[in-house]
């Protein structure tokens, strides 16, 4: 009985080391059909290669609404706030609608736009 509680725990944590595959298939599924992870190729939304540690709306992409004129730096944080909700975070309306309530999907995502 001890043993199939730990077996369990164990179980349990086993998910974060397959963290970079999550923020992927997550992506795939809340963000690509708006947003691209190449250089330059801008869809509904803006490309989103390299843009952790960007400033924001600072791409050549002619459709930003909510993002003009905001003065952010796209660390960890704020697009964590950004995708949980982005109209509280910008107090405006935007395009962009996605909402990512648990914090560790927001966390996939973000190691996943970290590496590209
Ligand atoms: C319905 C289309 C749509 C979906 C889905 C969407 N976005 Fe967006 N996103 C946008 C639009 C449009 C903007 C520009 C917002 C504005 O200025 O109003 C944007 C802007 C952004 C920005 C800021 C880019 C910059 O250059 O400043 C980030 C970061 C971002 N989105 C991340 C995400 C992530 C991560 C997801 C998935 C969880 C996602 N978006 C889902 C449409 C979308």
């Amino acid at each position: 009985m001890r043993i199939s509680t730990v077996i369990a725990c164990l179980a349990a944590i086993a998910p974060a080391a397959s963290m970079a595959a999550d923020g992927e298939a997550l992506f795939n599924k809340n963000c690509k059909t708006c947003h691209s992870i190449e250089p330059g190729k801008h869809g509904l939304g803006p490309s989103l290669a390299g843009i952790v540690g960007k400033k924001s709306a600072s791409q050549d992409f002619t459709k930003y609404k909510a993002l003009v004129g905001s003065d952010i730096i796209w660390d960890e944080a704020n697009i964590s706030a950004w995708i949980e909700d982005p109209k509280k975070f910008i107090g405006k309306t935007s395009t962009m609608v996605a909402k990512m309530k648990d914090p560790e999907d927001r966390a996939a995502i973000i190691e996943y736009l970290k590496a590209h």
